[in-house]
């Protein structure tokens, strides 16, 4: 038999968790305001990295960000609800401008990352003209970690970050919330029912259970006040929390 092993892979178990394959290193990092108007990642705890591993999907584990089995006595119901359809055929919005062309499906995180200085991915898609502004829109538009935002240049080319295969566990404190695992670099994620959804450079994943569109966060982990806990084991002298504790 194959052993898949090797391959980076996220497999989503029927009410269960995710089970991450293939060595996938594991981050947490910390939505962070910047200035005025923009967002950056701070560096949040040190995870253990390992071949295999399991990441909590609904939102009750004790060791976050991984499973240790809660699901099971919390009658977790994981059911897949998103659509399996291509991001372009989702598109539920479309933003031309002089040089650029902002693509929206409306999977939204609210990580934020969408608003820079000058306005919003929006905004700035449909008017930016000059260097710094198509930089800006470009910018808001791949910094989006739910993949929601995709944008073209003037030649209909997809502008996209090069990202390895990873995984990090949002935290935002600004919201006072533990947000979605963001997946990076092009990871296969399996569905329960052995389906693959598109495999794409970012999305957010739902860890706290209440995802409307699951696997896929839609912002639910805002509207649910979820804190994952983890703060509870940071070493806040080592600049290593998250900034939010549960209640
Ligand atoms: S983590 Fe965002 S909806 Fe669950």
């Amino acid at each position: 038999m194959r052993d898949n092993r090797n391959r980076p892979q996220i497999r989503i178990l029927k009410d269960g968790p995710y089970v991450v394959t293939g060595k996938v290193p594991l981050y947490e990092k910390i939505i962070t305001p910047h200035g005025k108007s923009n967002y950056v990642y701070r560096d949040g705890r040190e995870l253990p990295q390992a071949e295999f591993y399991t990441l909590c999907r609904c939102g009750k584990s004790k060791n976050p960000p991984f499973c240790d089995g809660r699901h099971v006595e919390a009658g977790f119901d994981g059911t897949e609800t998103a659509s399996k359809a291509n991001y372009m055929d989702r598109i539920v919005y479309r933003v031309p401008g002089p040089n650029l062309e902002l693509l929206d499906d409306g999977r939204c995180a609210f990580a934020r990352f969408c608003h820079r200085k000058g306005g919003d991915a929006w905004e700035l898609a449909s008017i930016a003209k000059d260097e710094d502004t198509v930089d800006e829109a470009i910018t808001a538009a791949i910094e989006c970690p739910a993949g929601r935002l995709v944008i073209k240049d003037k030649d209909g080319e997809i502008i996209e970050p090069e990202y390895e295969p990873a995984i990090e566990v949002l935290q935002d404190p600004q919201m006072k919330t533990s947000g979605p695992l963001f997946v990076k670099g092009g990871i296969p994620i399996i569905s329960s029912d052995g389906d693959t959804y598109e495999t794409r450079n970012r999305v957010t994943l739902c860890r706290c259970g209440h995802s409307k569109i699951m696997p896929f966060c839609d912002a639910q982990h805002i509207n649910k006040d979820f804190v994952d806990g983890a703060d509870d084991t940071n070493d806040k002298d080592k600049g290593g929390s998250n900034g939010i504790s549960k209640t």
